[in-house]
């Protein structure tokens, strides 16, 4: 891990921001009710319906009835997230189009025919106006991986998420899902299968960095997994190096190049230091921004001068790092705040002394649970969103069983009590002691 100690300087820069902008994104892509579907289809999954997100800015994970969906609406830009070869290669025959004309066009299939898009082949992504060709359907294409491109499902709070597609809407009406997947320590060579097997066990947001170098990785996996971009969150970092806003841009368009898509969904300061670069590239780069590792103090002199708000803060928060004051913080300023190292840390092999601590224990037999499903469950019911990782599928697995139980509040507060402000990554430094 690079050593963070070389930020010093006392003065936070904050370019000035561009007003009215919203950052807003959507993730996804609904179905086209109007469109009969195709019995053949390689279509992923029904449509499921998902909870009208109150007041947000049309995330698209919102209700996808015919209504809802913009028929009429100009594609800007199309994208093929499809590896069926008939749809290998980029089309722009539906750019400028209305999504209604361009179901109309026809395509080569696979066996060479002329046929139509249909609803498995299409998927649209509201904010940006973008169309993926998602399917290509028929038995000579390898089937997607994950049977179901379900929509994300907002729900109200951490703890609400029912499944590894439930996210919390941010601040600018995103839906973030609560449980991701992280990707630290692991390169661009090692990742490809374990984000590929993340994907299968159904999470849905993949944490990267630009500074973990595996950017291409995870981008590969991304496009092997059959999925549509918009079925995943993706989560990236500019690291120190890139700080001021120049340089950011500039990382930001190289982790799109190396990710190999057109947006991020999430867009983070990995560090705390002196010429953050904030704002973030957003809008068409990124649908939210926020921070890591920010203090309280950090996040207060951001405030002092921003006018987009960060929407998340992930940091080192787990039964001996209970950042109270900042978790308080953050929920009062709508800040998500995104736990790391949950399990104990890749950094410090702590894990196993984690699962052993009395009061997880005991609360995993009186729940039927292990020790990393109550570590989690124990965050999101403290209101966090959690990244835990791992190279091996029976703990993925393992680790997407939080959502069918709830700890009592005397095994919360047990846990709680189990505090000792002991930091595991970053060797151990705390951010903020950095200016
Ligand atoms: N913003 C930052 O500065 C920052 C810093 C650190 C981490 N992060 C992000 O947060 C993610 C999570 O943090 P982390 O990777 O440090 O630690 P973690 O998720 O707490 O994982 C710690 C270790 O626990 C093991 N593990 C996972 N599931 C397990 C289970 N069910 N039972 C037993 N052991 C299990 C993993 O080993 P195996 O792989 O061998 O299973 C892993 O090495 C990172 O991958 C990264 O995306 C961000």
């Amino acid at each position: 891990m690079p050593d963070p100690r070389q930020s010093r300087s006392a003065v936070m820069q904050h370019p000035a921001e561009p007003t009215g902008v919203s950052v807003s994104l959507s993730g996804l892509a609904a179905g086209m009710p109007s469109m009969k579907r195709p019995s053949s289809s390689t279509e992923a999954g029904p449509i499921k319906k998902a909870k009208k997100v109150a007041s947000t800015t049309g995330t698209g994970f919102t209700a996808q009835s015919s209504n809802a969906f913009p028929m009429d609406a100009t594609i800007k830009r199309t994208e093929v997230t499809s590896s069926s070869s008939h749809l290998n290669k980029r089309s722009d025959q539906c750019d400028g189009l209305s999504v209604r004309q361009c179901l109309e066009l026809k395509y080569r299939n696979a066996k060479g025919e002329s046929v139509p898009y249909t609803r498995s082949d299409l998927r649209y992504d509201l904010q940006h106006k973008r169309l993926e060709l998602v399917g290509g359907s028929k038995a000579s294409q390898p089937a997607p991986i994950a049977k179901a491109s379900s929509p994300l499902v907002a729900a109200k709070q951490a703890a609400a998420a029912t499944s590894l597609s439930g996210g919390v809407p941010l601040h600018n009406g995103i839906v973030m899902p609560v449980v991701g997947f992280g990707t630290y320590k692991m390169s661009n060579s090692d990742v490809v299968q374990p984000v590929t097997d993340a994907l299968k066990a159904g999470y849905r947001l993949i944490d990267t960095a630009q500074v973990y170098e595996n950017e291409k990785g995870v981008g590969e996996a991304l496009r092997n997994s059959g999925l549509g971009r918009g079925d995943i969150f993706l989560e990236t970092k500019v690291w120190r190096s890139s700080h001021g806003y120049d340089r950011t841009i500039k990382a930001c368009n190289q982790s799109l190049r190396k990710l190999g898509v057109d947006y991020i969904d999430l867009y983070v300061i990995h560090w705390p230091g002196p010429k953050t670069g904030w704002p973030l590239p957003r809008g068409p780069e990124a649908g939210a921004i926020g921070v890591t590792n920010y203090s309280v103090r950090h996040l207060k002199q951001l405030m002092k001068t921003c006018k987009i708000k960060p929407m998340i803060n992930q940091v080192e928060f787990h039964p001996r790092l209970v950042q109270k004051e900042l978790l308080e913080f953050c929920q009062k300023h709508g800040i998500v705040l995104q736990a790391y190292a949950s399990l104990g840390s890749g950094d410090a092999s702590q894990a196993e002394s984690f699962f052993s601590f009395p009061p997880v224990k005991v609360a995993a037999k009186a729940h039927g649970k292990t020790g990393a499903q109550v570590l989690l469950r124990w965050a999101m019911q403290k209101g966090c969103h959690v990244v835990p990782k791992s190279v091996r599928p029976e703990r993925m697995k393992e680790n997407a069983g939080v959502f069918n139980f709830k700890l009592s509040s005397a095994e919360m507060k047990a846990i709680d009590a189990l505090h000792t402000g002991t930091r595991y990554a970053w060797k151990g430094l705390d951010p903020d002691t950095v200016e």
